[in-house]
This record gives C-alpha cells, structure tokens and sequence, in this order.
C-alpha cells in the first residue's frame, strides 16, 4: 500500500470516530437512546387511562401527549414498557430519552432526575372492599390499626405509606390489578393508588368501593436526565404549547369523562 493510500485510510477511520463521538456528546446521552430522530420514552403500561394496552398497542392520556409532543418535535416516539420502579434507572442511565408514567413530582425522585412542569394532576385514594371496617382515611392511622395496605412497588402509594404505617403493613405489588386481587383476596384491607386507575380498576372489579377522602395530592410531570438539559427545555416548550392550544385538555377529556 502506497503511503499516500494508508494515510487516507487512517484519516476516514479518525473521522468515523470523531463523527460518532460528536454524535453521542450531542444528544447529551451516554448510551445514544436518542442517536436518531426518536425520543424513547419508558413507562409501565398498566395504569389506566394514563398508559395501557389496547390489543398490542400502548394507549391513554401519557402516550397520546407523548406522540403530541414528538410530533411538535417532527420526532419519532417508541414507547418501553418495563416495571414502574425500573423507570428512574432507565431514564438516569439513558437507555431511554424520557419517563412518562403517571409520574408524580417528588423531592427525593429529583434528587436523581430533573421534571418538566406538569402536565396533569392526581390524587392517591384508597380502594376498599365494600363494607370494609376502614370507611376514611383517619381509619388507617387509629391506635392499633395495623391494617395491610397494597400498593404498586415504587410508587407514591408506596413511599407515603410505607413511611405512615411501617414496610410490615405494606405489601408491594407489581401493579395495580394484582394488588387489587390481593384486596379482592383477602391478602389485604385496602389498596392505595392514583384515583383515576382507582376508578378503572374499580369498575372492572365487583365488590369494590373508593374512599371519599384522599390520601395526598400531587403533580404529574415527565422526567428526564439531569445531564439532558436540552431536551428538558424542548419537552417544556413542547408541554406549554399543547396545554395553551388544548391539546393536553382535549386528550384528558377524552379519557376521564
Ligand atoms: N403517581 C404515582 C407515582 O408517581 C404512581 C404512578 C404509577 N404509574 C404507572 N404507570 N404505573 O409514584
């Protein structure tokens, strides 16, 4: 080979490299879950109407202000489902761009992540068994209680009343139906979860009944990773023009009547 030839050689090798790498320092995310025109997003599925499956296909308020969001964006969007407590890691690590699960804002969580502004609200209730002895919250905390609470591992539901009522009275499930089996079963006296999956799981089941007064309020907003500035800020330009035009409310309306 002529000195020349090899030369060239090693020059297209250097650029490859250094195209790649500028490629990777761009999108601000390690892994490169966003190397192309996609945003991937992580949720966990089984949260109605917020994210569930319809057929195969991945429905509900998140997914469809995520397709909004990437189509304000002229992006792709590919949605991982994957366990809810499996989403922060995800989103931290960058294999996916974002999380979008019905995900409540919460000091701790921004410790590891940043949060755009909200896009919805929610409420943790509390579903019981029809005639149940806990009638109001107040219930849960009476002098001797210790009444078994279900929840949805890692989520807010789990937080708060792992802190309230101690990890022996709280049983954690992987989501919110097998915890309401665990209600319907008997394995325990109620289960604390978002009110609008409350409500779906409680018209899908018999026998059960939603507590009038509520466990905490909060804030649901997408998170991203700390590093991932820049998409931070397109995801906020993104979420203030689709509540200013109605978009978000008009996919809200469409799913909670
Ligand atoms: N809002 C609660 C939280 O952030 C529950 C969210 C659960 N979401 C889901 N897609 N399973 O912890």
């Amino acid at each position: 080979m002529k000195l020349t030839k090899i030369l060239a050689v090693v020059l297209v090798a250097a650029m490859a490299v250094l195209g790649f790498a500028a490629c990777v320092a761009d999108d601000g995310n390690a892994s490169g879950a966003n190397l192309e025109n996609k945003l991937v997003m992580a949720t966990n599925a089984y949260f109605q109407p917020y994210e569930y499956y319809e057929g195969d296909k991945i429905v509900g308020i998140d997914a469809e202000i995520a397709a909004a969001i990437a189509g304000k964006l002229g992006m792709e969007l590919e949605i991982k489902d994957m366990q809810f407590d499996s989403i922060l890691t995800a989103v931290e690590t960058g294999s996916v761009d974002f999380g979008m699960a019905g995900m409540t804002v919460t000091e701790k969580r921004l410790e590891s992540v940043n949060f755009t502004s909200s896009y919805a609200t929610g409420v943790q209730s509390i579903i019981v068994k029809e005639g149940s002895p806990i009638t109001t919250v107040e219930d849960l905390y009476a002098e001797g209680a210790a009444y078994k609470v279900g929840v949805q591992l890692g989520t807010t539901g789990d937080i708060y009343s792992t802190d309230d009522f101690g990890s022996d009275n709280v049983v954690q499930y992987s989501n919110g139906n097998e915890a309401v089996m665990a209600l319907q079963g008997g394995a325990v006296d109620c289960v604390i979860i978002d009110n609008q999956p409350a409500k779906a799981l409680v018209e899908a089941n018999e026998g059960l009944v939603i507590l009038d007064t509520s466990y905490a309020d909060e804030e649901y907003a997408i998170c991203v990773a700390k590093e991932n500035t820049e998409l931070l800020e397109k995801l906020n330009n993104a979420i203030d023009e689709l509540i200013a035009d109605g978009t978000v409310d008009n996919i809200i309306a469409k799913y909670i009547k």
